[in-house]
Protein backbone atom coordinates (compact mmCIF):
# COMPACT_ATOMS: atom_id res chain seq x y z
CA UNK A 1 0.00 0.00 0.00
CA UNK A 2 1.42 3.27 -0.82
CA UNK A 3 1.08 6.28 1.53
CA UNK A 4 0.15 9.23 -0.01
CA UNK A 5 1.81 12.33 -0.19
CA UNK A 6 0.21 15.65 -0.73
CA UNK A 7 3.35 18.91 -1.40
CA UNK A 8 2.53 22.20 -1.47
CA UNK A 9 4.65 24.57 -4.16
CA UNK A 10 5.09 27.41 -3.23
CA UNK A 11 6.73 28.80 -6.66
CA UNK A 12 7.60 32.60 -5.52
CA UNK A 13 5.47 33.61 -3.35
CA UNK A 14 5.52 34.50 0.43
CA UNK A 15 8.64 35.81 2.29
CA UNK A 16 10.20 34.29 5.20
CA UNK A 17 7.80 36.02 8.14
CA UNK A 18 4.97 35.09 5.87
CA UNK A 19 6.31 31.71 5.39
CA UNK A 20 6.65 30.80 9.38
CA UNK A 21 2.89 31.95 9.52
CA UNK A 22 1.62 29.58 6.76
CA UNK A 23 3.24 26.81 8.31
CA UNK A 24 1.98 27.49 11.80
CA UNK A 25 -1.77 27.72 10.34
CA UNK A 26 -0.80 24.43 8.17
CA UNK A 27 0.06 22.71 11.64
CA UNK A 28 -2.78 23.58 13.31
CA UNK A 29 -4.58 22.24 10.20
CA UNK A 30 -2.98 18.80 10.01
CA UNK A 31 -2.33 17.88 13.70
CA UNK A 32 -2.32 14.26 14.17
CA UNK A 33 -2.80 13.51 10.73
CA UNK A 34 -0.33 10.68 9.87
CA UNK A 35 -1.74 8.40 6.95
CA UNK A 36 -0.58 11.31 4.30
CA UNK A 37 3.30 12.48 4.14
CA UNK A 38 2.48 16.57 4.20
CA UNK A 39 5.26 18.87 2.56
CA UNK A 40 5.56 22.57 1.95
CA UNK A 41 8.16 23.66 -0.89
CA UNK A 42 8.44 27.44 -0.08
CA UNK A 43 11.69 29.43 -1.56
CA UNK A 44 14.99 29.84 -0.86
CA UNK A 45 15.13 32.29 1.64
CA UNK A 46 11.71 31.09 3.81
CA UNK A 47 13.68 27.53 4.26
CA UNK A 48 15.76 28.35 7.57
CA UNK A 49 12.55 29.74 9.03
CA UNK A 50 10.58 27.65 7.49
CA UNK A 51 12.57 24.73 8.99
CA UNK A 52 12.27 26.11 12.46
CA UNK A 53 8.17 26.23 11.73
CA UNK A 54 8.21 22.48 10.49
CA UNK A 55 10.43 21.47 13.79
CA UNK A 56 9.00 18.48 15.54
CA UNK A 57 5.54 18.53 13.45
CA UNK A 58 4.15 16.25 10.56
CA UNK A 59 5.00 19.02 8.12
CA UNK A 60 7.91 18.27 6.51
CA UNK A 61 10.47 20.85 4.49
CA UNK A 62 11.04 20.52 0.51
CA UNK A 63 12.89 23.44 -1.76
CA UNK A 64 11.94 23.88 -5.60
CA UNK A 65 15.01 23.49 -6.84
CA UNK A 66 18.60 22.12 -6.64
CA UNK A 67 22.16 22.13 -8.54
CA UNK A 68 24.01 19.33 -9.42
CA UNK A 69 27.18 20.14 -8.39
CA UNK A 70 28.70 19.52 -4.68
CA UNK A 71 30.15 23.43 -4.19
CA UNK A 72 32.17 25.95 -6.77
CA UNK A 73 31.67 28.81 -8.77
CA UNK A 74 28.00 28.64 -9.98
CA UNK A 75 27.00 31.73 -9.19
CA UNK A 76 22.86 31.87 -8.06
CA UNK A 77 23.02 28.17 -7.35
CA UNK A 78 22.16 25.88 -4.43
CA UNK A 79 23.38 22.55 -3.62
CA UNK A 80 22.26 19.82 -2.06
CA UNK A 81 24.69 19.56 1.12
CA UNK A 82 23.16 23.10 1.63
CA UNK A 83 19.48 22.34 1.75
CA UNK A 84 20.14 19.13 3.80
CA UNK A 85 22.12 20.91 6.25
CA UNK A 86 18.73 23.44 6.65
CA UNK A 87 16.41 20.35 7.58
CA UNK A 88 15.21 20.24 4.19
CA UNK A 89 14.20 16.68 3.02
CA UNK A 90 12.71 16.44 -0.15
CA UNK A 91 13.05 18.97 -3.38
CA UNK A 92 11.16 19.96 -6.68
CA UNK A 93 12.91 18.06 -9.92
CA UNK A 94 12.44 19.64 -13.08
CA UNK A 95 9.19 21.33 -12.95
CA UNK A 96 7.65 22.65 -15.81
CA UNK A 97 8.08 26.38 -15.04
CA UNK A 98 11.64 25.21 -14.80
CA UNK A 99 11.75 23.74 -18.63
CA UNK A 100 9.66 26.51 -19.95
CA UNK A 101 11.23 29.49 -18.75
CA UNK A 102 14.56 27.78 -17.16
CA UNK A 103 16.63 25.73 -19.77
CA UNK A 104 15.69 22.76 -17.72
CA UNK A 105 16.15 19.50 -19.93
CA UNK A 106 15.88 15.97 -19.08
CA UNK A 107 19.48 15.52 -18.68
CA UNK A 108 19.59 18.49 -16.01
CA UNK A 109 16.52 16.48 -14.85
CA UNK A 110 19.08 13.33 -14.27
CA UNK A 111 21.74 15.41 -13.14
CA UNK A 112 19.62 17.02 -10.41
CA UNK A 113 18.24 14.10 -9.22
CA UNK A 114 21.05 12.12 -8.92
CA UNK A 115 22.80 15.08 -6.76
CA UNK A 116 19.94 15.32 -4.53
CA UNK A 117 19.34 11.24 -3.78
CA UNK A 118 23.53 11.51 -3.30
CA UNK A 119 22.97 13.64 -0.37
CA UNK A 120 19.68 11.73 0.98
CA UNK A 121 17.17 14.18 -0.22
CA UNK A 122 13.86 12.68 -1.87
CA UNK A 123 13.17 14.40 -5.24
CA UNK A 124 9.93 15.09 -6.65
CA UNK A 125 10.59 14.39 -9.93
CA UNK A 126 7.71 16.15 -12.43
CA UNK A 127 6.96 14.69 -15.61
CA UNK A 128 3.66 17.08 -18.21
CA UNK A 129 3.24 17.54 -21.61
CA UNK A 130 1.61 20.79 -22.82
CA UNK A 131 -1.11 21.32 -24.40
CA UNK A 132 0.17 21.50 -28.13
CA UNK A 133 2.04 17.91 -27.29
CA UNK A 134 -1.28 16.79 -26.22
CA UNK A 135 -3.79 18.27 -28.96
CA UNK A 136 -0.29 16.82 -31.46
CA UNK A 137 -1.15 13.28 -30.09
CA UNK A 138 2.65 13.28 -28.07
CA UNK A 139 1.62 13.31 -24.73
CA UNK A 140 2.76 9.24 -24.83
CA UNK A 141 5.71 9.62 -25.93
CA UNK A 142 6.98 13.14 -24.28
CA UNK A 143 6.00 11.68 -20.65
CA UNK A 144 7.46 8.64 -21.61
CA UNK A 145 10.98 10.12 -22.65
CA UNK A 146 10.86 12.68 -19.10
CA UNK A 147 10.27 9.76 -17.19
CA UNK A 148 13.00 7.62 -18.56
CA UNK A 149 15.47 10.26 -19.25
CA UNK A 150 14.76 12.32 -15.92
CA UNK A 151 15.32 8.96 -13.65
CA UNK A 152 17.65 6.82 -15.57
CA UNK A 153 20.45 5.15 -14.21
CA UNK A 154 19.47 5.75 -10.84
CA UNK A 155 19.77 2.01 -9.73
CA UNK A 156 18.42 0.53 -6.59
CA UNK A 157 17.66 4.32 -5.71
CA UNK A 158 14.94 4.82 -8.30
CA UNK A 159 12.53 3.63 -5.25
CA UNK A 160 13.20 6.49 -3.04
CA UNK A 161 11.83 9.30 -6.02
CA UNK A 162 8.43 10.55 -6.20
CA UNK A 163 7.02 11.68 -9.27
CA UNK A 164 4.82 14.09 -9.87
CA UNK A 165 2.73 14.06 -13.17
CA UNK A 166 1.70 17.95 -14.12
CA UNK A 167 -0.14 18.36 -17.23
CA UNK A 168 1.00 22.37 -18.31
CA UNK A 169 -2.02 22.63 -19.51
CA UNK A 170 -3.63 22.11 -16.32
CA UNK A 171 -0.89 23.94 -13.80
CA UNK A 172 -2.54 27.54 -12.75
CA UNK A 173 -5.29 27.30 -15.28
CA UNK A 174 -7.85 26.43 -13.06
CA UNK A 175 -8.55 23.43 -16.04
CA UNK A 176 -7.99 20.42 -14.15
CA UNK A 177 -6.95 16.85 -15.96
CA UNK A 178 -10.11 14.81 -15.10
CA UNK A 179 -9.65 12.16 -13.07
CA UNK A 180 -10.24 9.19 -15.60
CA UNK A 181 -7.66 11.57 -17.92
CA UNK A 182 -4.97 11.76 -14.95
CA UNK A 183 -5.05 8.09 -14.21
CA UNK A 184 -4.72 7.39 -17.31
CA UNK A 185 -1.00 8.62 -17.51
CA UNK A 186 -0.10 7.75 -13.79
CA UNK A 187 -0.68 4.18 -15.23
CA UNK A 188 1.78 4.83 -18.24
CA UNK A 189 4.37 6.67 -16.15
CA UNK A 190 4.25 3.58 -13.95
CA UNK A 191 4.49 0.71 -16.81
CA UNK A 192 7.28 2.66 -17.77
CA UNK A 193 8.88 2.45 -14.51
CA UNK A 194 8.29 -1.06 -14.29
CA UNK A 195 10.55 -1.19 -17.86
CA UNK A 196 13.07 1.01 -15.75
CA UNK A 197 13.34 -1.57 -13.08
CA UNK A 198 10.59 -4.19 -11.98
CA UNK A 199 6.82 -4.33 -11.28
CA UNK A 200 7.99 -4.38 -7.23
CA UNK A 201 9.53 -1.14 -6.83
CA UNK A 202 7.28 0.37 -9.70
CA UNK A 203 4.41 -0.19 -7.77
CA UNK A 204 5.81 0.66 -4.67
CA UNK A 205 6.56 4.51 -6.17
CA UNK A 206 4.18 7.28 -5.02
CA UNK A 207 2.85 9.29 -8.35
CA UNK A 208 1.16 13.02 -7.49
CA UNK A 209 -0.82 15.06 -9.71
CA UNK A 210 -0.74 18.10 -9.93
CA UNK A 211 -2.14 20.95 -11.63
CA UNK A 212 -4.97 22.73 -10.16
CA UNK A 213 -5.97 20.49 -8.07
CA UNK A 214 -8.28 22.19 -5.21
CA UNK A 215 -10.36 20.89 -1.97
CA UNK A 216 -13.50 19.85 -4.62
CA UNK A 217 -11.26 17.70 -7.03
CA UNK A 218 -8.71 16.27 -4.41
CA UNK A 219 -10.59 13.28 -3.37
CA UNK A 220 -11.71 12.47 -6.90
CA UNK A 221 -8.31 12.32 -8.36
CA UNK A 222 -6.63 10.63 -5.71
CA UNK A 223 -9.58 7.78 -5.17
CA UNK A 224 -7.78 6.55 -8.41
CA UNK A 225 -5.49 3.61 -8.24
CA UNK A 226 -2.41 5.24 -9.54
CA UNK A 227 -2.77 8.71 -7.99
CA UNK A 228 -0.77 8.80 -4.76
CA UNK A 229 -1.06 12.47 -3.58
CA UNK A 230 -0.79 15.92 -5.19
CA UNK A 231 1.48 18.60 -6.36
CA UNK A 232 -0.65 21.69 -4.92
CA UNK A 233 0.26 25.16 -6.07
CA UNK A 234 -2.00 27.71 -5.82
CA UNK A 235 -4.12 25.83 -3.21
CA UNK A 236 -1.39 25.31 -0.82
CA UNK A 237 -1.07 28.85 -0.23
CA UNK A 238 -4.12 29.13 2.67
CA UNK A 239 -3.41 26.77 5.37
CA UNK A 240 -7.35 25.97 4.99
CA UNK A 241 -7.45 24.77 1.47
CA UNK A 242 -4.06 22.90 1.71
CA UNK A 243 -5.46 21.13 4.39
CA UNK A 244 -8.57 20.63 3.06
CA UNK A 245 -6.98 18.77 0.54
CA UNK A 246 -4.90 16.90 2.38
CA UNK A 247 -7.71 15.96 4.63
CA UNK A 248 -9.16 14.96 1.01
CA UNK A 249 -6.41 11.95 1.07
CA UNK A 250 -7.20 10.21 4.64
P1 LIG B 1 -1.40 24.73 -9.49
O1 LIG B 1 0.17 24.43 -9.62
O2 LIG B 1 -1.93 23.85 -8.41
O3 LIG B 1 -1.48 26.19 -9.14
O4 LIG B 1 -2.02 24.43 -10.82
C1 LIG B 1 0.67 23.12 -9.49
C2 LIG B 1 2.16 23.12 -9.74
O5 LIG B 1 2.64 23.86 -10.60
O6 LIG B 1 2.92 22.38 -9.07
Amino acid sequence: MRKKIVAGNWKMNKTASEAAALIQGIKKEVAGIAKVDVVVCPPFTDLKDAAAACAGSNVALGAQNVHWEASGAFTGEISAAMLKDLGVTYVIVGHSERRQYFGETDETVNKRTKAALAAGLTPIVCVGETLAERDGGMMEEVVVRQTKEGLSGLGDDLAKVVIAYEPVWAIGTGRTASPAQAQEVHALIRRTLAELSNGDVANSIRIQYGGSMKPENAGELMGQPDIDGGLIGGAALKAESFAAIIKAGV
